[in-house]
């Protein structure tokens, strides 16, 4: 591989994805393109190579600017950048809307024009929606779609436009469906990053609801490595759930990072619950992992561990995050209006 188009390489997972194709792939050239929105950052990008890597940046609903950059000989797109964060959507989703779905669009035309090989598209688990509790269902690729947030549904309508330029235009699309990524530089208003960092400071650690809800969590660089092994050999046409076998409720996360961080039990906080909250998710990832020998590295403890260390070795890199806008965002979230309810 000698030249990959990675857009939203700024945000959380992109700027792994784009550390681990550096390192892993002597002579490859990045172009990282990027609107570096509240979410993006080039401080997650500090140190990787800059003689591979081009950052431009730009917004992928804005067609002659991803035209431009993107250049003939690219091999591949690989579609990061979206708005990502479900709380956000529920408060607004026009944004969501314009990139995740609108901007998906603009990508596969251009990839077409481009004559680029392969487009592989980051979706997630949650186009499937929710699973019910203490039940042995699991998301597979046959699961059908029942999207439950603007998010979500707006992360379905990409998929179904993938599916459409393969259909109709021939284009080789790949798309991979994750579950719920952890590891560094993970922007705070996420769950784990978000409890982490409150944690740190003393600060109580907002549950939803009863705080029973599931997720599958995956340490971010084992979901790349899936990627780079989706994009290098997957089939075309087809879609790979991606996961580590590793559910946990909410609840027993914060437990398990104040746990870590030597904090009281008693900084959990029960909140508002969040509006159409799914319950569980869990996947089955048999088909990546038989078809193309995926396993992930980390377990639950070493990814949180590691993961919990970068938070504290990188104060610098949090206060900044959380400064400026995220306050607002945050008071508007959890501030009066969704007071603290109760104490474990
Ligand atoms: P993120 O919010 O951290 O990063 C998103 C990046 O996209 C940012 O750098 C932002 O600047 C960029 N971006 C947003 N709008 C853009 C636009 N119009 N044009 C160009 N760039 C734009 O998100 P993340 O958590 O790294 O998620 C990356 C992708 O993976 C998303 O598509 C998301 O749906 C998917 N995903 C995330 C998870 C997860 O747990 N975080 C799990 C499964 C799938
Ligand atoms: O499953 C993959 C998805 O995981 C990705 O597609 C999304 O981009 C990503 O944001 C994530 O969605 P979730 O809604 O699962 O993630 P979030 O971090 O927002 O919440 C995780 C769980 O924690 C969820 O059950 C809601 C709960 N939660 C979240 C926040 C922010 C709380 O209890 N309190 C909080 O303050």
């Amino acid at each position: 591989m000698k030249k990959l188009f990675v857009t939203g390489g700024a945000g959380f997972i992109g700027s792994a994805f784009v550390r681990l194709v550096l390192a892993e792939i002597p002579g490859c050239e990045v172009v990282n393109f990027d609107a570096l929105t509240y979410a993006g950052n080039l401080d997650n990008l500090e140190g990787v190579d800059e003689g591979r890597h081009r950052f431009v940046r730009g917004d992928i609903c804005d067609r002659e600017a991803v035209l431009a950059a993107l250049e003939e000989g690219t091999e591949a797109v690989v579609n990061f950048a979206a708005e990502s964060h479900v709380d956000r959507s529920i408060a607004s989703a026009d944004e969501f809307l314009r990139t995740n779905i609108l901007g998906t669009q603009v990508l596969l035309d251009a990839a077409r024009s481009r004559s680029v090989r392969r487009f592989v598209q980051i979706s997630t688990d949650e186009v499937m929606g929710s699973l019910p509790d203490d039940d042995d269902a699991y998301f597979t690729e046959a699961s059908p779609f029942e999207p439950n947030s603007p998010y979500s549904a707006s992360k379905a309508a990409a998929e179904h436009l993938c599916r459409a330029a393969h259909q109709t235009h021939g284009l080789d699309t790949v798309i991979t469906r994750c579950g719920n990524n952890y590891g560094p530089r993970q922007f705070p208003e996420k769950f784990l990053p978000l409890i982490i960092s409150n944690a740190m400071r003393g600060e109580p650690l907002p549950l939803y609801g009863d705080g029973r809800y599931t997720r599958d969590w995956i340490y971010v660089e084992d979901h790349c490595r899936a990627i780079l092994m989706v994009l290098q050999k997957g089939r075309s046409g087809a879609a790979y759930n991606i996961g580590a076998r590793n559910e946990r409720r909410n609840l027993e996360v914060a437990e398990a990072v104040l746990g870590k961080l030597g904090k009281p039990l008693s900084l959990i906080r029960h909140v508002k619950d969040r509006p159409g909250h799914d319950r569980r998710y869990a996947i089955d990832p048999a088909k990546v992992e038989s078809e193309l020998g995926w396993r992930p590295r980390e377990t639950w403890e070493s990814g949180l561990e590691k993961t919990v260390r970068w938070y504290a070795e990188n104060g610098v890199w949090v206060e900044r995050t959380r400064s400026g806008a995220y306050r607002d965002y945050y008071e508007r979230q959890y501030g009066a209006e969704k007071s603290l309810e109760s104490e474990v």
